[in-house]
């Protein structure tokens, strides 16, 4: 048949992907076609069950990337996953909205990412939400908010679920949280997080279904004629026409459907938005990276740009679990977000002072682990920035995660800023083979140490009144895997063990100039070719002490308009 050509041609239709293709295709001049790899999930229970969190872990509409052998935290290998659905990740994920600190939106700017700051940000964040006041009945079992926090009018539910847990829980954790030093947070999206907090979801409050990309930026959507989804079908790499201005030029994408492999034509922009343990991927299988690795494949350099798939950030999660005195039923859960001084105690500033002595030896490990690619002194930048943001500014630097359900009372927890760099790299110039990804959980001491330390301030939260009163025996770790006042050592032990991904992986094709290792630019396009962006969670610089989609939702919500803004203004 006649090729398939379109104006934009998006990769991966996925949480960010599909705002952008929702916001390009208002402009009814242009064609936007989106190539996913999974299939619609609109009637899947595993997705639209509220309380179905975990469900769909391990069915088809999960990547779950395996990991390398994880050397500093034991040597196991770990599972990360993502959704592989029309819809992307945030059919699968645990639905928290929760944004960021302002000055780590700020920071964007301050490195060189000119109009990125939470000032810039913050409309975007609105524009998106379209946040469902609560009724009474949720607002008396701890829904709270400022109402000039959210957006009304935007495409995607956030809001309270509409089965919420007793009511009486959270003045509870509120009464045991503050003799530790957390206050109460009535609203964390407003760019100040730290506190304790029952915060909206991604969640259709009167359906009471799960809300997602698809739902919010799509399915009402689909019927535009000049929008296309090709799902089932995989991107393996860009098709390059003649350099422009020295600038290389995509013409399509390489892509393998149901029906074989062909090429859909962009007459103007790829955008690249299959996640961040993909994108940084076919920018490789493009030839786009490291001249080094993509010559072991024999992939020709069409731009030299080392950091592809380095500055990986993920973040590492445990939990510890008590008997229940009480049976709960509902959601969503409350967090916590203390500081490192909330975490710490009296210890924080010959913590804060040792680790300030080691951001150059962080540096210099994590320029070495890359080979070279990422320069010392550029880490060190961005080690100093983070420094700041614990231990200068307090931001949060831990969310703990309680959940009372059934019999038990859990928790889950996971520090908010680890100093562990990794990267993730093609094995193959063969896309159907998978790459290696490496985060380096607990590749510094204190990411463990972190790690631990949170741990004990669960357990002494736990051993607390009134929260104390509301649970029986700790039955993981428990006292015989880690006795009460054991040391930090002995938690630390137990964490490597005890951890998993936090699946919030971001930097693989970090916003930042490119003399400071940047893969694309402040307008999200890659460096060196004429039309090619991306667009998703590789492009964040640095972890965020929010839940990802959030700002994923608002960067994209941004990133459309500034595109709209060479087409149509
Ligand atoms: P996303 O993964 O959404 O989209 C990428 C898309 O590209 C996918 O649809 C994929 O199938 C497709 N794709 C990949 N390769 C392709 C190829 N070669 N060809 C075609 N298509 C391809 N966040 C949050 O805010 N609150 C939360 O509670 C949680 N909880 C949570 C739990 C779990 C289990 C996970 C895995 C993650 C979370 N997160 C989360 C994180 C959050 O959901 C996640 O960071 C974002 O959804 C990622 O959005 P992206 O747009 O970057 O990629």
């Amino acid at each position: 048949g006649s090729p398939s050509r379109y104006d934009f041609v998006i990769v991966g239709g996925g949480t960010s992907g599909l705002v952008v293709a929702n916001r390009l295709s208002e402009m009814t001049g242009y064609t936007v076609a989106v190539i996913e790899a999974g299939d619609s999930v609109l009637n899947n229970a595993n997705v639209t069950d509220v309380t179905g969190y975990g469900r769909s872990f391990g069915t088809n509409i999960d990547w779950a990337y395996l990991t390398e052998e994880q050397k500093y935290a034991g040597g196991k290998k770990q599972i990360m996953r993502a959704g592989k659905a029309i819809g992307g990740t945030s059919v699968i994920n645990g639905m928290s909205y929760t944004r960021a600190e302002t000055e780590q939106i700020d920071i964007w700017e301050r490195v060189g990412n000119k109009g990125w700051n939470w000032k810039s940000l913050f409309p975007y964040y609105l524009k998106s939400e379209g946040f469902q006041v609560p009724n009474s009945d949720q607002v008396d079992a701890g829904a709270d908010y400022y109402i000039s926090y959210h957006g009304e009018k935007g495409p995607l539910k956030v809001g309270w679920p509409r089965m919420m847990t007793n009511g009486s829980v959270l003045p509870v954790l509120d009464q045991t949280l503050s003799q530790l030093r957390v206050p109460y947070n009535r609203d964390v999206n407003g760019g100040n997080m730290v506190g304790l907090t029952s915060h909206p979801n991604t969640v259709d409050s009167n359906a009471n279904i799960r809300e997602d990309a698809a739902r919010a930026y799509f399915w009402p959507f689909e019927n535009r004629s000049n929008l296309k989804i090709i799902s089932n079908t995989r991107a393996n790499k860009i098709i390059w026409g003649d350099d422009s201005d020295g600038l290389a030029v995509a013409t399509g994408v390489d892509v393998t459907g149901p029906d074989g492999d062909e090429t859909i034509y962009a007459s103007k922009e790829v955008i690249l938005s299959a996640g961040s343990l993909k994108s940084s991927v076919i920018l490789e299988l493009s030839g786009i990276g490291n001249p080094d690795i993509l010559k072991k494949y024999d992939i020709p350099v069409k731009v030299n740009i080392p950091t592809v798939g380095e500055n990986l950030q993920d973040q590492t999660n445990s939990g510890l679990s008590y008997a229940g005195r009480e049976f709960w039923i509902g959601g969503p859960t409350f967090s916590a977000l203390p500081t490192a001084e909330q975490i710490y105690g009296g210890r924080v500033s010959g913590l804060a002072s040792s680790i300030k002595s080691s951001l150059e030896d962080y540096a210099k490990t994590v320029s070495n682990s890359s080979n070279g690619a990422v320069q010392e002194e550029n880490l060190l930048e961005a080690f100093q920035f983070q420094y700041d943001l614990i231990f200068k500014s307090r931001v949060p630097y831990a969310e703990i995660v309680f959940l009372p359900l059934g019999h038990s009372f859990s928790s889950e927890y996971w520090p908010l800023l680890p100093f562990s760099r990794g990267s993730v790299h093609i094995q193959s110039a063969d896309s159907s083979r998978s790459a290696a990804i490496n985060p380096n959980y607990f590749m510094f001491e204190q990411d463990l140490d972190v790690q631990a330390n949170v741990a004990k301030f669960i357990r002494k939260a736990f051993e607390t009144a009134p929260l104390s009163d509301l649970v029986a025996e700790e039955f993981s770790p428990g006292l015989e895997r880690v006795p009460a006042n054991a040391s930090d050592s002995a938690w630390s032990d137990w964490a490597k063990s005890n951890y998993r991904s936090n699946f919030h992986p971001v930097g693989t094709a970090s916003m930042l100039p490119r003399a400071k290792g940047g893969v694309v630019n402040s307008e999200l396009k890659v460096y060196g070719t004429k039309n090619v962006r991306v667009i998703d969670a590789s492009v964040l610089p640095f972890q965020l002490c929010g839940h990802l989609t959030s700002t994923l939702y608002a960067v994209a919500e941004m990133a459309s308009d500034l595109i709209k803004r060479r087409y149509i203004f």
